[in-house]
């Protein structure tokens, strides 16, 4: 890493990472920790805890750890130098630049500005004789001049080495060109840009960097779209196509479309929470950042087969989020740009009224269960009414719940009072279900788990126990834990994570070093993060250290001297002998 040590404790000690997090998560404060919903996943409760002491969070839902720069990191989908760097301006300090400063952060920031280099580039030839065609293909498609410019839209020219020379001439290399995957390597090496006579689209990011392009080719040809692969800087599954604008008119909506062009279509006509996702299907992480955005999404996809799947996918990711879902169903197998066009001057007024009456996805999954059923035969309509009532039992508010129960009632010729039962039926289905899951779950974090165990290492509760007890003590109140290093053999800590964590901690103090949760965790992956996260997360401090301490060193000091079930099995008689008058003498 390029950065200094020194540099890194000044950084961690001038950032409190509760008022970082804070920005992104309303913490509650709850002892000596901080209590919010996880950022992370779909949170219900809150189980995401944050120790400003320790400088560490940890999630109980998802077992996620970190310390501040990790959740920089995460949340603003930064690497770890731009992530320094980040928290550094906002502590008021500046980064040491080093000789051998962090290769991919220079790659990346090389990516941006060629991206950025070539946006312009694209935009310019739209406006030259050449791109007179795509101009005209715009303007076909009814967008205004002002939304031409407002989304960036350009022209790649015909010409497969345009982009390259003029790129090449600003001092880009055509490795960079090649990474930026602005450019492809023809079979002799040389680099020629990957966009031909296509319509441009620039994706860009909530800090207005370029990420990368969409490009729509003009006439019926294939593919329609070509679009940047993966880069250094570009992950189709992280980002949202125009969310750089619609995340400021959200008003806790946002409409999610397929396509860039619809994006664009119903800014224009004034929807500007329209967001799409950039050539694949709904991701987690795209319904994370929907979720830091607004509480419904409204599902406008194309209203053909592959769309309905589409439909299907996204609720089952962003219902669990606990997202309100709307779905809105364009009529005569319209897309929202087409549905634009073919309105006309009505379009925006007919948009929105489709958009007040589009039913919650209880109407839609009601709506598509049914369709499954021939409601005239008696077994049918009551299988149908069963997997209904499962379905309302998933509603949280009891007033909607009771809207739809009389509507089926209604139409389906069923005493109300017969559903309403069978729904609260399978509501307590549910919660027994749901309790019975929790108490599994606490169960499991109440024994502690034998990760890390090997097959040699015997799994002994009470020694597990002490191990985890005595390094979450040794962190927490490091006066103890320099007194405690000298004598104190990592060979006592039985299980190959504790001992390592152990060795870590006394290594950093032989150092002059800190030896906090944030100062070490650069140095464990991922797993090994987690795992000391949650194990700090859950001990408390201990009110006389020193002498619990000694409790915990004597605990691993007893059982280290005794012999596994293994070694009794295969012991000798002299060694048992030994054994026992080992026990007398501890006896008296
Ligand atoms: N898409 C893609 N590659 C393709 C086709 C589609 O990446 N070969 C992605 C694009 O992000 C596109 C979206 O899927 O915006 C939706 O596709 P489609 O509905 O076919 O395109 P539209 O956006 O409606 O474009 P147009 O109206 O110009 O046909
Ligand atoms: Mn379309």
């Amino acid at each position: 890493m390029a950065i200094s040590e020194d540099f890194k404790q000044e950084l961690k000690r001038r950032t409190n990472i509760a008022d970082i997090i804070g920005n992104y998560v309303k913490l509650k404060k709850s002892g000596r920790n901080l209590m919010g919903k996880c950022p992370f996943h779909g949170d219900d409760t809150p189980s995401f805890s944050v120790s400003p002491e320790m400088g560490l969070y940890h999630c109980f839902g998802c077992n996620e750890s970190g310390d501040v720069i990790q959740f920089v990191r995460k949340i603003e989908h930064l690497d770890y130098m731009e992530a320094v760097r980040w928290l550094a301006q906002k502590a008021g300090l500046t980064v040491p630049e080093t000789n051998n400063d962090n290769k991919m952060h220079h790659l990346r920031q090389r990516i941006f500005e060629a991206n950025r280099e070539a946006a312009r580039f694209y935009v310019r030839q739209l406006y030259t004789p050449e791109g007179k065609e795509a101009l005209a293909y715009l303007t076909k498609r009814q967008l205004l001049p002002k939304t031409i410019t407002h989304f960036g839209l350009g022209y790649s020219p015909k010409s497969r080495f345009e982009l390259v020379n003029y790129l090449r001439s600003k001092g880009f290399s055509g490795t960079e060109l090649i990474q930026a995957n602005l450019a492809n390597q023809s079979q002799n090496g040389n680099p020629y840009d990957r966009f031909s006579d296509r319509i441009m689209f620039p994706i860009i990011d909530l800090q207005r960097r370029v990420l990368g392009f969409g490009g729509r080719i003009m006439s019926n040809n294939k593919p329609k779209y070509l679009n940047t692969s993966e880069t250094p800087v570009f992950n189709k599954g992280e980002n949202l196509y125009a969310l750089q604008f619609a995340k400021n008119k959200a008003n806790g909506q946002l409409i999610l479309v397929e396509g860039y062009m619809d994006v664009i279509a119903l800014h224009q006509a004034g929807f500007e929470n329209a967001v799409a996702t950039l050539g694949t299907a709904l991701t987690q992480e795209q319904a994370l950042i929907i979720k830091r955005y607004c509480e419904e999404v409204v599902i406008c996809y194309d209203a053909d087969e592959a769309g309905q799947r589409a439909t299907a996918r996204a609720i089952g990711i962003l219902r669990p989020l606990g997202i309100n879902i709307k779905i809105l169903t364009v009529p005569n197998g319209k897309d929202p740009d087409e549905f634009m066009k073919s309105h006309g001057e009505q379009g925006p007024a007919r948009f929105r009224m489709l958009l007040n009456n589009s039913g919650n996805d209880i109407d839609y999954r009601l709506t598509k269960l049914r369709s499954g059923y021939h409601l005239d035969i008696t077994q049918q309509r009551v299988e149908f009414l069963t997997k209904a009532c499962e379905l309302l039992s998933q509603l949280d508010n009891s007033i909607e719940r009771d809207i739809y129960i009389s509507k089926l009632a209604e139409e389906l010729g069923v005493e109300k009072a017969a559903i309403k039962e069978q729904t609260q039926q399978s509501i307590r289905t549910r919660q027994r279900r749901t309790e019975k899951d929790r108490q599994r779950s606490m169960q499991r974090s109440l024994t502690v788990s034998p990760e890390g165990f090997s097959g040699t290492e015997p799994f002994n509760l009470r020694v597990a126990s002490a191990e985890d007890a005595l390094i979450s003590l040794l962190m927490a109140h490091p006066d103890v834990a320099v007194s405690v290093f000298p004598t104190l053999s990592p060979t006592l800590f039985p299980t190959a994570f504790h001992r390592m964590v152990y060795e870590l901690l006394r290594d950093r103090a032989a150092q002059g070093y800190n030896f906090t949760f944030t100062d070490i965790s650069d140095k464990l992956s991922a797993d090994e993060r987690n795992r000391l996260g949650k194990l700090l997360m859950s001990h408390s401090y201990e009110e006389n250290p020193t002498a619990a301490a000694k409790d915990y060193i004597d605990i691993l000091q007893e059982e280290s001297e005794k012999l596994s079930p293994q070694q009794i099995a295969e012991a000798d008689d002299n060694t048992l002998l030994e054994e026992m008058r080992k026990l007398r003498s501890k006896k008296q």
